[in-house]
């Protein structure tokens, strides 16, 4: 004030009309990328308790999901699967009749190139372990044996229709195992969208019951994942992954990192995701259910927060919250 004793920063935020006017971050439905779940062997979806409004779909319940999605302007969504059987390899990744393949299939035979269809690739889904990777004999997760198995997934999910594979198990290596695999069987053109940057974080606690996932013997994932005391390493990984070429790159969680998505926006400038994680939104949905917090307004304030932060998408389960209350797509 000192330099500009005129100056009334309140004069623009005078009205509604004004404040949409100066507004400097307007989330938008085509930001946001809709976590979804397909779940073999169950004939109707499942409602998942510690996600609430989130579902186990089965192949039908999901295709229609993403139509409707599709209907409102959502312009991508993440597929995980839930398969039946999990085994040591997790073969379900690479079956060409593994339960993401066939919904993959299923999809792009509804919505062709309507809808960005992206699907997660990691196989804690499919093993017995819950590891994102294969254990070796000493019990530790062995990344160049793993890297097999990812390239294989890839080419998997590619022949059944996915448009990005975006590869979250951690691995060194993991993105150009991916690239030239998909190179080699003629996929020039699938994208990688790496989750780069991704944290053993205490937030994915519901996700892990989306998909039936706990890790043996009370393990954790802090051999592969990134240590949530560091910064700098997030950039060695985010350029590690650029290197090998990714497409797209992944800030995960999204809240409590929002300083690294701040930089991994000032350093790079490919498209930048950010994951508001399960627990993210669970926290939101149970605060608001015992009416401590208003849930549309913070649920607004956290989103736009990541977009404010550097973040161009936002993989989110608020996604279809967000486009039922978005048709004039300002968001304020
Ligand atoms: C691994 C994977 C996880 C999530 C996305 N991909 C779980 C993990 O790494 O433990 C978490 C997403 C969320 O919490 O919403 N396949």
């Amino acid at each position: 004030m000192a330099d500009f004793p005129l100056h009334r920063p309140r004069r623009l935020r005078t009205s509604t009309a004004l404040r949409d006017l100066v507004a400097e971050t307007n989330l938008m439905v085509t930001d946001l990328i809709a976590p979804l779940f397909v779940r073999e062997g169950i004939d109707e979806r499942v409602e998942i308790s510690s996600l609430p409004g989130v579902y186990q779909d089965t192949r039908d319940s999901l295709r229609r999901d993403v139509v409707d999605l599709a209907e409102m302007g959502v312009r991508a969504i993440m597929l995980f699967g839930v398969p039946a059987d999990k085994d040591e390899t997790g073969s379900g990744t690479y079956d060409p009749n593994g339960i993401v393949q066939l919904a993959l299939q299923d999809l792009r035979a509804e919505v062709g190139d309507d809808v960005v269809l992206m699907a997660d690739l990691c196989v804690d889904e499919y093993t017995r372990h819950g590891h994102c990777g294969i254990v070796g004999p000493d019990g530790n997760v062995d990344n160049d044996a793993t890297l097999e198995v990812y390239a294989k997934a890839a080419v998997a999910q590619a022949t059944a229709g996915a448009h990005v594979v975006a590869p979250s198990g951690m691995m060194d290596g993991q993105v150009a195992a991916i690239r030239s695999a998909l190179d080699d069987n003629g996929f020039v053109n699938v994208a990688i969208l790496g989750y780069s940057a991704k944290y053993a974080s205490g937030l994915y606690g519901p996700f892990r019951d989306a998909v039936d996932v706990s890790i043996a013997d009370g393990g954790d994932r802090k051999g592969y994942q990134q240590d949530f005391r560091n910064a700098r390493e997030a950039l060695v990984e985010v350029y590690a992954d650029l290197a090998q070429g990714a497409d797209m790159v992944m800030v995960k969680p999204a809240l409590a990192y929002l300083d690294i998505i701040h930089e991994v926006r000032r350093q790079v400038n490919v498209p930048l995701a950010a994951y508001h994680v399960s627990g993210e939104y669970s926290m939101i949905k149970a605060a608001a259910a015992n009416g401590w917090i208003d849930h549309d307004t913070v649920a607004l304030e956290h989103l736009t927060a990541i977009k404010r932060a550097g973040a161009d998408l936002i993989l989110t389960y608020l996604t279809r919250w967000f486009a039922e209350r978005s048709g004039s797509r300002v968001a304020s």
